[in-house]
Parts: structure tokens; C-alpha cells; sequence
């Protein structure tokens, strides 16, 4: 039985990762989009979806919104919400009716919530887990259209996978082939043989959904396909706008998997491809002011904000005639990695321990926030692959030039002029992020600016600051 499956999550790199697992792994069909908006559209003209997985921050509102339409209005779809902190989860009202079942044999199948308070799980991999869960539930409720899928032998030792992955690609690490018929399979692409598009277009002209791979290879093939995604950061032909966009969903990308997995060595591949890409616009692009607006959207806010923040030290390095690619390269890995740990939102937009912000947090919060530089320096640090000096950006990003930051209250003459520049950007990030983005704003910010970091090992990096936008 083909469930169908819809998956809501701004970030398109994960849904199509997570679609490319479920399919794989299961007869479902995952269908996503990015929106509350865009889910309640799909849900009003297709009526067979039996699961939904989204996030809990989406860019037009927040879950809770679409579990009160779905108990109104499709009550037998099961949602599983992914993810959420647990004090938020506990505050909403809409919550408070959440369809828990503990024996795991209700029908349709109870939904699900992924807390995401330690940062340390595994969210991913359990978000798949439970999903595959909840499928074949459903699937074992349906006994004759089991057993019409045992008879197929052949088939059983292929999963599918969409057409569309075969588009990012020309070559594939297994054979591929195409369903002709209940049981018969044609090889069409050889295992790592050069193919071209124009043969999949066609088959997607055909109407053609998926294409099939061994079971046994399903494991490579998508490990392959995430390091793929990485291939088209370097695209050339992409305009800037598209440039950016991808951008902002692999920092966002990574940031989840370093969540999700910890920082291993496929991570630490992925900031990697981000940061080239980075330098590369940015050495290509001198114009940092236009390309700050495109990078303005509103969207997630840890992504954007770290990578307004790769963007302006690496404009900041080059003012300052720092043209090594290692040095930009750096400031890149610095800036997608050093807040990762924090994952709420709240925690991560403070800067500064003597503000309102951090005084209303709770203790186990504040000790979040104060521990976040160390942790994260740590765990970069012991990562055989990452360049030198990350960890140091990472420890000392909440440090200020009078001596008030933390965790160190290191002063202006003991931060390297590589975090000053660090420090500097993300303050003018924090500042710009929240306000009407025009020149008015950069004079004024610049001019708050002389005052604070006119001095120490900031000097230097200030220059550079105010070069980037022309201000004397
Ligand atoms: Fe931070
Ligand atoms: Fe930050």
C-alpha cells in the first residue's frame, strides 16, 4: 500500500533527503512543501495524505496552527511534529490534546512529537525511524495489499527512488533501472557510467515517478546523493539570487546535521563546500551592501544570521588585503558552526550577559548560553579535518573589547585579530537582522561602532569594517 506522506519544512535540502530515505525504504510517497500556507493548499486537493511531518517554526506560522486545522478538518492523519522544545510544547494550548497512545496499536496511528532539548540526538535518523514506524502500521491494517506486494519477489530486492534525484547527477554509484510491468525491471543507467539528463527528462515527460536501485546499495546511493548537494554550491552558471539561496539552505542544512549527528567528518565536508562557495562570491562580488539585501529574508533566522555573518567577515578580510582563501574559509566554518548547539532561536540572538534577554532566562538556560562558545570550540576542536583557528573564533565570538564578554571577559589586546573581525561582524549582523536594512542604519551603526572598537586588536578589523562600506 502507497502511503502518502507530507512533509513541511522550509529547508528544501531536507525534505528532499528525508524523501529520499522514506522512499527508499518504504512503499510511501513523500510529497513537501515549505509552508503552512502551501500544506493546507495541498491538503484541500489531495485527500489521501495519511501522515504529516513538519517543523515547528515554518516562515508564515507555527505548528500549532496546523494541528488545530488538522483535528478539525482531517482528524485521521497522523502528525508527527518535528521538532519543538518541551517548555514551548507544554505552553501551547493547542497541544494540550496532543493524540499520545502508549501501546502503539491505535488506528489510525497516534502522533508524535520530537523534543529537541539536548542537541546531542540523533533527530533525524529518529524523525525517519518514527515515520517507518507509523507506515507500516498503516500498512500491516491493510493484509491483501500485503500480501499482493509479497508475491512480488523480483522487486522486493529493489527500492525505489524519484526521478528527480537522478537530475542532480550524471553518473551513479549502482545500476539503475525502470519498472516495466509488476515484476520486471530494464536496466537504464550502469553503475557508474556517465548518463545525461535528457534521458531522464524524457521518462519524466512519461510520466515516469520513480526509478528503481538494489536494496542492498540504497545505503551509498544516499550518502552519495548528500554529497552531491554540495556539487551544486559550486555551480557556476547559478545568478547570485540562486547562488545565495543555496547558500542559506546548505548553512541551514549542516547546521541541522551537525545537530542532529555531531560534527563528524561528512559535516565538516559540508561547511566545507558551504565556505567555497562563500569565497567565491565574495571575491567575486565586492558590492556587500546588495548582497546583504538578498540575503535579508526573514527565513530561518541561524542560518541567515550566520550567513550575513561568513559574508561580512570575508568582505571585512579582503579590506584589510587578507586575501587567503583559508582566512575567509575560516571565518565561514566559524560562523556555521558556532552556534549550533543553541537550538532555540531565543538562546542564540543574545549577545550580551548584562541585557534584559538574558536576565529573564531561567538558570538551566543561562548555563546554556554560557557554556555554548566552550562546548562547541571543544567539539570542533577535537575534529582531526576542520582548519586551525576555528575552534578559537568559536570560543572568543561572545568576547568584547572592554572586557565584558563572556565566557573569558578576555580584554581588547587578547582577542586575535581573526575573531576581532568575527566579533565585529556578528554585532552588526545582531544589529542590522532586526531593523529597516538602508545606508541611514549602516552611518549610524558605524558611528556606535568607532566608539566601541577603536581600540586593541579591534582597530584593525574596524578599518576594514568601514572600508567595506565606503564610510571614512
Ligand atoms: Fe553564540
Ligand atoms: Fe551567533
Amino acid at each position: 500500500m502507497n502511503v502518502k506522506v507530507l512533509h513541511i519544512d522550509c529547508n528544501k535540502m531536507i525534505r528532499e533527503v528525508f524523501r529520499l530515505k522514506l522512499e527508499m525504504t518504504l512503499d510511501c510517497k513523500v510529497f513537501g512543501v515549505s509552508s503552512l500556507s502551501q500544506a493546507i493548499d495541498y491538503l484541500n486537493y489531495n485527500n489521501d495524505v495519511a501522515i504529516i511531518i513538519s517543523a515547528h517554526h515554518l516562515p508564515d506560522a507555527t505548528s500549532d496552527k496546523l494541528y488545530s486545522y488538522l483535528k478539525k478538518e482531517k482528524p485521521h492523519i497522523t502528525f508527527i511534529l518535528n521538532s519543538i522544545s518541551r517548555q514551548e510544547f507544554i505552553n501551547i494550548q493547542a497541544f494540550h490534546n496532543f493524540r499520545f497512545d502508549q501501546s502503539g496499536t491505535s488506528n489510525p496511528p497516534s502522533d508524535e512529537v520530537i523534543f529537541n532539548s539536548s542537541g546531542e540526538e540523533n533527530i533525524l535518523e529518529n524523525v525517519i525511524k518514527i515515520v517507518i514506524g507509523k507506515i507500516k502500521c498503516i500498512q500491516e491494517n491493510n493484509t491483501l495489499v500485503t500480501r499482493e506486494r509479497d508475491q512480488n519477489d523480483l522487486i522486493k530486492e529493489y527500492c525505489k527512488v524519484g526521478i528527480q534525484y537522478f537530475l542532480r547527477s550524471n553518473v551513479c554509484s549502482c545500476d539503475v533501472f525502470i519498472r516495466l510491468g509488476d515484476n520486471k525491471l530494464i536496466k537504464i543507467i550502469n553503475k557508474k557510467e556517465l548518463y545525461d539528463g535528457i534521458t531522464i527528462s524524457k521518462y519524466i515527460k512519461k510520466d515516469i515517478g520513480y526509478l528503481y536501485i538494489p536494496i542492498a546499495e540504497a545505503e551509498f546511493f544516499a550518502e552519495d546523493y548528500e554529497k552531491n548537494l554540495n556539487f551544486f554550491l559550486k555551480d557556476n552558471t547559478l545568478d547570485i539570487e540562486k547562488k545565495i539561496d543555496l547558500q542559506a539552505e546548505a548553512f541551514l542544512y549542516s547546521q541541522e546535521r551537525a545537530r542532529s549527528i555531531g560534527i563528524d567528518e561528512k559535516v565538516v565536508e559540508q561547511v566545507n563546500a558551504c565556505t567555497s562557495s562563500v569565497v567565491e562570491v565574495v571575491s567575486k562580488n565586492k558590492n556587500l551592501f546588495s548582497l546583504i539585501q538578498s540575503m535579508l529574508k526573514k527565513g530561518n533566522y541561524q542560518s541567515e544570521h550566520s550567513l550575513l555573518i561568513a559574508y561580512i567577515c570575508g568582505n571585512m578580510a579582503l579590506n584589510m588585503s587578507w586575501t587567503s582563501e583559508s582566512t575567509i574559509q575560516k571565518m565561514g566554518l566559524a560562523a556555521i558552526l558556532h552556534d549550533v548547539l543553541l537550538t532555540q532561536d531565543e538562546l542564540a540572538k543574545i549577545s550580551n550577559i548584562n541585557s534584559n534577554d538574558f536576565k529573564k532566562l531561567d538558570y538551566k538556560n543561562r548555563k546554556i548560553v554560557l557554556d555554548h562558545p566552550f562546548k562547541i570550540a571543544h567539539i570542533v576542536d577535537q575534529e582531526k579535518n576542520m582548519l586551525s583557528d576555528v575552534n578559537e573564533i568559536i570560543l572568543t565570538h561572545h568576547e568584547l573589547p572592554d572586557g565584558s564578554g563572556f565566557p573569558r571577559g578576555l580584554s581588547s589586546l587578547k582577542i586575535s585579530q581573526l575573531s576581532c573581525i568575527f566579533i565585529i561582524a556578528e554585532d552588526f549582523v545582531n544589529n542590522i537582522y532586526f531593523n529597516k536594512f538602508n545606508t541611514e542604519l549602516i552611518k549610524k551603526i558605524a558611528v556606535e561602532f568607532k566608539e566601541k572598537y577603536s581600540k586593541g586588536n579591534f582597530r584593525r578589523p574596524l578599518e576594514g569594517f568601514l572600508k567595506s562600506f565606503s564610510i571614512t
